[in-house]
């Protein structure tokens, strides 16, 4: 059986899409076959991202495409869930996922929307054991993403090691359907803020499997 991360949150614009699309793309760069499950069919998804460019380095299914036949070859699969899910999809999300992935910015704002939904995971021990948070957008200078990192922790949340940081290589990357280590560009900038945030996935898929 695959081993299956379901990238989700409450609040929208955290990151989702972005995250579930170069995870894969990441685990399919060390070797594992993934599949990417769109369950967002909305301007950001998954599949559009993917139709904006030469293609992805990966399935990308519909959930309407998803059959057990085709998942039982892969190693991975990401699932990116819609934009606002209701409680009761969480729920069942939590029962099919072998991991819960809740992107979260560093901002107070966002951090407290994030301990809000880990609160409510948390009521479950076993959906508990299996949900993480992961730090995006974070600032590339400064500790914020230390500290909010260090914040969550004492609360007893469990958070990936890695943060991913903020560029605009993700952005780009999203414009152009591709993932941000293939960003085209000139200059030595250029190469090594595409070279760190591709770098940052990697070291994130590490830590997942
Ligand atoms: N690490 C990052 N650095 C810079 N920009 C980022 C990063 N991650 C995401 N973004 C940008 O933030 C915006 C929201 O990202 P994304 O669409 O992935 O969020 P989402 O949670 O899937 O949104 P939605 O709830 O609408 O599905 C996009 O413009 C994306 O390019
Ligand atoms: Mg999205």
């Amino acid at each position: 059986m695959p081993h299956i991360i379901a990238v989700t949150s409450e609040k929208g614009g955290v990151g989702k899409s972005t995250l579930s699309v170069h995870l894969a793309g990441a685990f399919q760069e060390r070797g594992l076959s993934a599949v990417l499950i769109d369950e967002d069919g909305r301007v950001g998804s998954a599949l559009r991202w993917a139709a904006r460019g030469p293609g992805l380095p990966f399935v990308v299914l519909e959930p309407e495409q998803v059959k057990p036949r085709k998942l039982a070859q892969a190693d991975v699969v990401v699932i990116d869930t819609e934009g606002r899910p209701k409680r009761k999809e969480l729920r069942i999300l939590g029962e099919r996922a072998d991991v819960i992935l809740v992107p979260s910015g560093v901002s107070t704002l966002e951090l407290d929307a994030t301990a809000e939904l880990m609160a409510f995971f948390h009521e479950d021990p076993q959906t508990r054991r299996r949900t993480r948070v992961v730090l995006g957008r974070v600032p590339p200078v400064g500790r914020a993403g230390e500290v909010a990192r260090e914040d969550l922790r004492e609360s007893g949340v469990t958070v990936c090691n890695t943060l991913v940081r903020s560029y605009a290589a993700y952005v780009r990357a999203a414009e152009l359907g591709v993932l941000c280590r293939d960003v085209p560009g000139r200059g030595a900038e250029h190469l090594r803020h595409t070279q760190q945030a591709w770098a940052d996935i990697v070291t994130l898929s590490r830590e997942l499997l």
